[in-house]
């Protein structure tokens, strides 16, 4: 394997576009040989942007190029799992972001395909890598806090996103409460066994229409005896709110939000701060930087990926067990599921 890891990208979208920038401008181990998007206005804006040589026409053509090493799978997450099993097909390393598919079936194909064809993959949950998270995950690590009791897991969007996006998410829990199922495990460090989901529709009855929910409270009961709750709503009117708090046997831990600048403005009136750095894009940046370049690594020196395609496919499990606590209105073991 080369010093370099030539990387294909496949989806020019929002993610698509962090991790372009992220690879062309903060990851020099890496290049970007190939984009490719449907869109191709939106692909070659990117190749543009990020000095990317090539702007195929298809993610055959990607598949076909015997340089490219790794692929970054960006797109719609309907489109995960298929283009997952033909990249593993033509040997190449996978990057995919979250979800693997909505679908434990077509998750399971995917990562068969990755096991045969002994390929590396690695999922997006990019919060992980985000140093707060880390210094949590590390005080239960070391014991710091002692034997954690209780987590709680605080993950609201600034606004929902639009409504053609809602239809084909999967839902709140497939699509944004993934993140906080992967965060659950990563915290603890244990499995949940059961999970109880109330929800409703609070923010846009549009959402409603669409099947869907934008407001929740998950109650997570682990192996291990810890209990966690996550707060999801998909509106938060301040900003992106992404915080945790653990309580242990010698004490707690917890993480506040993310700012543009730590300045407190003081009057007469009131003393104030700014809004939180607003979303994903703004508050995770180092961390999709972080998971990108463990990726890059974990190809180059032939090691285990820090997120494996398993850890990709627990959280779904998780969603499909809240989502069936909700329209059950009864807590669900995780082994109804899987
Ligand atoms: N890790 C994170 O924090 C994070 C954040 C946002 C999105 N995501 C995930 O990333 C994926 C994309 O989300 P987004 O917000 O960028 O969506 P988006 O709609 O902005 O972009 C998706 C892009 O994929 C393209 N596309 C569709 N089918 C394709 C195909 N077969 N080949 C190549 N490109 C194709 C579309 O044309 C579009 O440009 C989703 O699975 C989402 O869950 C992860």
């Amino acid at each position: 394997m080369k010093s370099k890891l030539n990387i294909g990208l496949i989806g020019a979208g929002r993610i698509g576009k962090v991790h372009g920038e992220t690879i062309a401008f903060r990851v020099p181990e890496a290049n970007l040989l190939a984009v490719t998007d449907p869109n191709t206005d939106a692909a070659t804006a990117i190749a543009k942007r990020c000095g990317i040589p090539q702007v195929c026409a298809s993610t055959d053509e990607i598949f076909a190029n015997k340089d490219i090493d790794a692929v970054l799978i960006c797109s719609s997450t309907n489109t995960h799992a298929d283009l997952a099993v033909q990249a593993a097909e033509a040997g190449k390393h996978i990057f995919c972001e979250k979800p693997i598919d909505h679908t434990l079936e077509k998750i399971d194909r995917a990562i068969a395909a990755v096991n045969k064809a002994k390929v590396k993959m690695q999922i997006g949950f990019n919060r992980r890598f985000d140093s707060n998270f880390a210094r949590v995950r590390q005080s239960i690590l070391s014991g710091e806090i002692g034997t954690p009791h209780l987590l709680h897991i605080i993950s609201r969007d600034p606004g929902p996103p639009p409504i053609s996006y809602v239809k084909v998410s999967g839902g709140m829990f497939l699509d944004m409460t993934i993140h906080d199922f992967d965060m659950a495990r990563f915290l603890i460090g244990e499995e949940v066994t059961e999970i109880y989901a109330a929800a409703d529709v609070r923010i846009d009855p549009e959402i409603g229409k669409a099947g869907d929910v934008d407001t929740a409270i998950i109650l997570l009961r682990y192996a291990n005896g810890v209990i966690g709750t996550i707060d999801n709503c998909r509106q938060a009117p301040y900003g992106y709110d992404q915080r945790v708090e653990v309580l242990g046997s010698k004490g707690a831990i917890a993480t506040e939000n993310m700012y543009p600048n730590r300045a407190v403005v003081s009057t007469a009136e009131s003393v104030r701060r700014d809004l939180p750095l607003n979303f994903f894009m703004e508050r995770y940046l180092d961390s999709f930087e972080r998971e990108v370049r463990d990726f890059v690594n974990a190809v180059v020196n032939d090691t285990e990926t820090p997120v494996t395609a398993a850890d990709g496919r627990v959280p779904v499990v998780m969603a499909l067990a809240a989502k069936k606590s909700y329209l059950e209105g009864r807590p669900v073991k995780l082994s109804e599921i899987a």
